[in-house]
């Protein structure tokens, strides 16, 4: 059995991995890594890499090739978060307990910022991907990495996310935002961890529905938290999505129902998780995210 991480150990290894991993040279104009640096070295759950380290050590593979993968789709997050509060997106002025990026260092250069940690995150990969002893793993991974990433995954959620500012959209429509803006990362995530840690197409399947059930659950929870939260203990404005009129599982059916459902779907996940030994780590997780305060 592979060796066990906890939680602590986990984020400690991604910061660090994080904070040594970014380009050095930035052509005597140092504005833009440092707000890459800034909202990427800025606090955060770290859930995605954690998924991948996990998923990949489930598998039995050494977590240590999936660290490239790992980082890279923390970074992919951070722009997303960047990006996603810009003006001309969700307008919103905090982001993990600081300003964010574009109040910090301006419109242009948050923006920037965001485009940069996406290119770097492949350049990051693929670098990283050369190293290891079976580059074909490597290069599966940056194909789910990329595609969950693009319009068909996280950009295409963001869209109809935009798309449905100010309507009452249905239940399938809420469901196919989440599953994209949210979910596309998150399957990311866990099955890049079996790509590289050599999974059975059993697991890899498992991978899919867990994090498919997740990532739902996540963004359910995501905005509960939007209405119910301590500002402070967030990190970002509360009430933001009513302000812009965004239609989420709570404006559809409430507070209660949003819980019961995110709590079905995180059991669901966990159920998910059979297809794996060793599973402890990752039940709880699951579990502590459907009740988190940020
Ligand atoms: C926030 O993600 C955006 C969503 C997809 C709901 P997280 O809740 O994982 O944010 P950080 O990384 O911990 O800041
Ligand atoms: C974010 O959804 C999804 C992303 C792709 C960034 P939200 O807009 O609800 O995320 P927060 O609440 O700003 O973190
Ligand atoms: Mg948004
Ligand atoms: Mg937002
Ligand atoms: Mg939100």
């Amino acid at each position: 059995m592979n060796k066990r991480y906890s939680l602590d150990e986990y984020i400690a290894l991604i910061n660090q991995k994080l904070d040594s991993c970014l380009p050095a040279c930035s052509y005597g104009e140092p504005v833009v890594l440092e707000a890459m640096k800034y909202s990427l070295m800025n606090g955060g759950k770290r859930i995605r890499p954690i998924l991948t380290l996990e998923f990949c050590r489930m598998c039995g593979g050494d977590i240590d090739d999936a660290l490239a993968f790992a980082c890279a789709i923390e970074m992919i997050h951070t722009y997303s978060l960047i990006h996603d509060d810009l003006p001309c997106m969700d307008n919103d002025t905090m982001r993990r307990g600081k300003p964010s990026c574009h109040v910090a260092y301006g419109e242009s250069y948050a923006l920037l910022a965001g485009d940069a940690l996406l290119t770097y995150a492949f350049e990051y990969a693929t670098k990283s991907a050369l190293a290891l002893t079976d580059p074909q793993c490597a290069v599966e991974a940056i194909k789910i990495l990329s595609s969950c990433a693009g319009v068909s995954g996280m950009i295409g959620g963001q869209v109809v996310d935009l798309k449905s500012e100010g309507k009452s959209v249905s239940l399938d429509t809420l469901q196919t935002m989440d599953s994209l803006k949210t979910g596309a990362l998150i399957k990311a995530a866990a099955l890049m961890g079996t790509v590289i840690g050599k999974g059975s197409p059993e697991q890899k399947e498992a991978a899919v529905r867990y994090a498919e059930n997740l990532g739902q659950a996540f963004q359910i929870v995501d905005d509960i938290l939007d209405v119910t939260a301590d500002e402070a203990v967030l990190g970002k404005p509360v009430g933001s999505d009513k302000e812009s009129g965004k239609s989420t599982y709570v404006s559809l059916l409430g507070l209660e129902k949003s819980q019961r459902i995110a709590d079905e779907l995180t059991q669901q996940a966990i159920q998910s998780l059979d297809a794996f030994q060793d599973n402890g780590f990752l039940i709880e997780l699951t579990k502590s995210l459907a009740s988190r305060k940020n």
